[in-house]
Parts: structure tokens; sequence; C-alpha cells
């Protein structure tokens, strides 16, 4: 059933909504604790009059999420939060199915990108939502007036406006929802540099996100990304994974699940630690080299494969990214260095020659693995994260007014309210605290 007025909107082709639409309600059926939400937003419509923006990846589970904010009354638009996660049917159903104004090409280019953003943003948001604060920083460039700092494409659209008119955008945004660890990272630097201008949840940082959807998440759906692009058996690989966060977490442990032999690189002493209690051999990159087989980082920073390590891998080494940005393999080295570069040699992967003779894989040219080559998350994890997500938007509503321009955390009530629909889904029951446990808990006096 197609909505009678489709919103205005930029996708790759209408005709992949049919299948978009199945694929959407066959992830709902796995996310229970985002549809209990959804159908209490339905009746209660506590995000009614909002106008939000969004920018996350474009997938079955986020179209769930907008479908739930639409529900509790929000006006929704949606843009790609990077050009290798759309899914095109998603966003064709999306627009065409469910009445959501959507801006997401899989593969779009730089320009495209920041185009879509461009329509996000000229909805004109209350609420915005971002996965690697791209939403938040064009409209802080904006507010400051940096407009040599900002995309083209912002630019042109910034300057297009009277001032007052771009500081009325500014003003009247509630809240900012941020969805993961490099956006809050951003996010803390701006509110650093004293240049947040309105008040950010840092959705990331609650422990329904990242405890689940960066560990697990990020451990099975990278994996899941790596094999469907090379078909490579993992058992006996010796794997590196750079960076042991909870993305890194996951990753290691899932990849020793499948019987590869796990190096881990850190450059926090504590992580390194942990990593090395955790059973995995912990070294730095350079001294990894000689072993390495498949290369995976996670670490959210830059350069950490760079053109030192590339001279002295393996022949044949495949290198994988699942951290935010793609800038944790220096893909300007490595050509710098190739002889040769064959894009495509596989769906997926590209094959660099270097002047030795030497070949590397670079799979999904570099950007985040699990959603350039495999689906991104499982829906049951996502339910999570994005039942977050819709929570944090009714809290900042409710909150309008009231939270500085900061960084903020989600109440722990939040949380915990999260984690129990979840445990409920999956009918696990837990004991409560006897009426002297919680005396106990809450006292001093009772010791040895
Ligand atoms: P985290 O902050 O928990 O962990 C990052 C780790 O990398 C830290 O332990 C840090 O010490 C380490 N690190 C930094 N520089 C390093 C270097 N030069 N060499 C080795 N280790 C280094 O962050 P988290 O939550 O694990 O996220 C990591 C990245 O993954 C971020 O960019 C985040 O946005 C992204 N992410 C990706 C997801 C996906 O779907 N692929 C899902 C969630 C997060």
């Amino acid at each position: 059933m197609a909505v009678a007025t489709a919103p205005k909107s930029d996708v790759k082709n209408f005709k992949l909504a049919v299948e978009g639409k199945k694929r959407i309600l066959w992830a709902d059926r796995d996310m229970p604790v985002l549809q209990k939400i959804r159908e209490r937003f339905a009746q209660e419509k506590p995000l009614a009059g909002l106008r939000m923006a969004a920018c996350l990846p474009v997938t079955v589970e986020t179209a769930n999420l907008m479908r739930t904010l639409q529900a509790g009354g929000a006006d929704v638009v949606l843009c790609a939060s990077n050009p290798l996660s759309t899914q095109d049917d998603v966003a064709a159903s999306l627009v065409q199915d469910f009445g959501i104004a959507t801006y997401a090409i899989r593969g779009e280019d730089n320009n495209t990108y920041y185009e879509h953003i461009v329509a996000a943003l000229a909805h004109e948001p209350h609420l915005t939502m971002d996965d690697g604060a791209d939403l938040v920083s064009s409209l802080i460039f904006v507010a400051l007036d940096r407009l040599d700092d900002v995309h083209a494409e912002v630019r042109k659209w910034a300057t297009s406006m009277p001032a007052n008119q771009r500081q009325a955008l500014i003003t009247q945004i509630v809240a900012s929802m941020e969805e993961t660890t490099t956006g809050v990272n951003r996010l803390r630097a701006m509110e650093k540099d004293k240049v947040l201008k309105f008040p950010v949840i840092a959705v990331n940082d609650a422990q329904t996100k990242h405890f689940f959807d960066n560990r697990y998440g990020t451990g099975q759906s990278t994996i899941d990304g790596i094999v469907r692009a090379t078909d490579l058996l993992i058992a006996g690989k010796v794997v590196v994974v750079a960076g042991y966060g909870w993305c890194g977490k996951g990753v290691a442990l899932r990849a020793r699940g499948m019987g590869a032999v796990v190096i881990v690189t850190e450059v926090d002493p504590i992580r390194a630690l942990e990593a090395a209690m955790d059973g995995f051999a912990v070294l730095p990159m350079a001294d990894a080299l000689s072993r390495g087989e498949l290369y995976i980082t996670v670490t959210g920073n830059a350069h950490i494969l760079r053109r030192e390590h590339f001279l002295g891998m393996r022949d044949g080494a495949m290198l994988a990214n699942s951290g935010h940005f793609d800038i944790e393999i220096d893909l300007k080295a490595l050509e710098a260095e190739s002889r040769e570069v064959n894009r495509g040699v596989r769906e997926h992967v590209d094959e660099y020659v270097l002047k030795s003779g030497k070949r590397l894989y670079v799979l999904g040219e570099g950007r985040l693995v699990n959603l350039a080559a495999a689906h991104g998350h499982p829906a049951s994890v996502m339910d999570m994260s994005f039942a977050t997500q819709a929570l944090a938007s009714e809290w900042a509503f409710q909150n309008k007014g009231k939270l500085a321009p900061v960084v903020h955390k989600l109440p722990v009530e939040i949380e915990q309210r999260i984690s129990a629909l979840k445990l409920a889904s999956m009918g696990i029951q837990i004991d409560t605290l006897t009426d002297a446990q919680l005396k106990y808990m809450s006292g001093w006096e009772q010791g040895t």
C-alpha cells in the first residue's frame, strides 16, 4: 500500500520498495522493545509537533526507528550517515510505504552525500539524530559563520539564507541525539571548545547501546561482512584487531570463536591489559605484521594502518575497517605505494599490487565493512540501540529548555526500563532485591 502523497525524497528506485517493505517488517519481528514503544507512542504522541532530521545508516532497523518516531507524532526526514550503508530498497519503501522523506542512495558521492545532509537540515529540525555528528557539525559551522570549513553544498545552502534565519535554525533545536563513539568524541570536543549551541544526548554512552550494539552487533556483523566479501575460512587465520574498545572486544571475541588466532593492538594500557587477560596476544602493530593475514581496524582513530605497515605485511593480507570513518586505513598512502590497483576483483574487494609485487586486499573501500559488505548489526541488537534513541528523543523533548548545551548521559532508569523490556521479550526473569538486601546495599553500618 503506497502512501497517497509520497514526500519529497531522493532514492535510487521506487521499484525496490516491495522488497524493502518485506525486509523492514521482517526485521521488526526481532525488535519487540521498539514495537512496544511504537505502540505507546501511537497512543500518547509524545513527539507531536516536532520536526526531526535523522542522519543514520539507512537500514531496515533504522526504518523501524523512523516508523516509531513518526508514530510518536514527529515529522521525520532521514538521510544517510555513510555513502555505503544505504539499503536502496529500504530507502524506497520508507518513502513509498511509510511516507517518510528519505535522501539516500547507496554509493552516492561526497557532493550528493552533503546535498542529502542539506535536505535534512532544510527541514528545520527541532530534534536531530546523528551517527557520526555530520548533521550537528554542519550546523555548528554554520552557527559560527565558519563557512569556509563546510562542504560546498552546505555553504551554498547557508549563504542562500539571511543571517537571522541561519541563527534561528540553531536556536530552535531542542536537542540532538548521537548514536556512535566517534560522534560522541567529536561532540565532546565541541563542548570543550565551547562551540556546542544546544544539548546533545550521548545515546552511544547508554549501557543499553554500547554494551550490546558495539560489542555483539559489531562483533558479529564485522565478521559477517568480511566473510561475505571474501568467502574466507576464519578458522586458523591470524587476525589482527586494532583497538580493544567495545567494538574491538566484540570483533576479537567472535574471530576467536570461529577459530582464528587473534592478535590485539592497542595504545591504552588498561585496554591492552584487558585484552591480554582475556587471553589475546597483544603486540605493537609493527610486530604483528609478519604474522597477520587479516587486519581489522576498529579504533575510531586515523591512520592505524599506514605506509610502513603496508610495506611490512605478508603477501595476500586482507584489510578491513569497522571504525566509523574511512580513515583508519590510509588508502592514499597505499595507493602511492602500489604499482597497480585492481578495483572490484570481487564485489567489495580491491587489489593493491605494491611496487615489490606483493598484493594486499582492501575490503569495502576501507569503510565500515559490516555495512558495506553485509547488512550491519542484526535487528535484535539494534532493537536496544533504537529503543534508546526513541526514549532519548522523548526525554529530551520532555526536558526542553532545561538541559545545558553540553553532552548529556541518559538517566539510568531509562536504560533499566529498556533492559527489562528486552529481558521480558526473551522470556528471561530475574530476581529482585529483598528488603534486607536493599537495606544492606544502601547502608554503611554492617561490616565484618
Ligand atoms: P572505544 O573508544 O571503546 O574503543 C576504541 C579503542 O581504540 C580504544 O581502546 C583506544 O585506545 C583504541 N585505539 C585508539 N587509537 C589506537 C591506535 N592507534 N592503535 C590501537 N588502538 C587504538 O570505541 P568503540 O565503541 O569500540 O568504537 C570504535 C569505532 O567504531 C568508533 O569509530 C565507533 O564510532 C565505531 N563503531 C562502529 C560500529 C559499526 O557498526 N561498525 C558500531 C559502533 C561503533
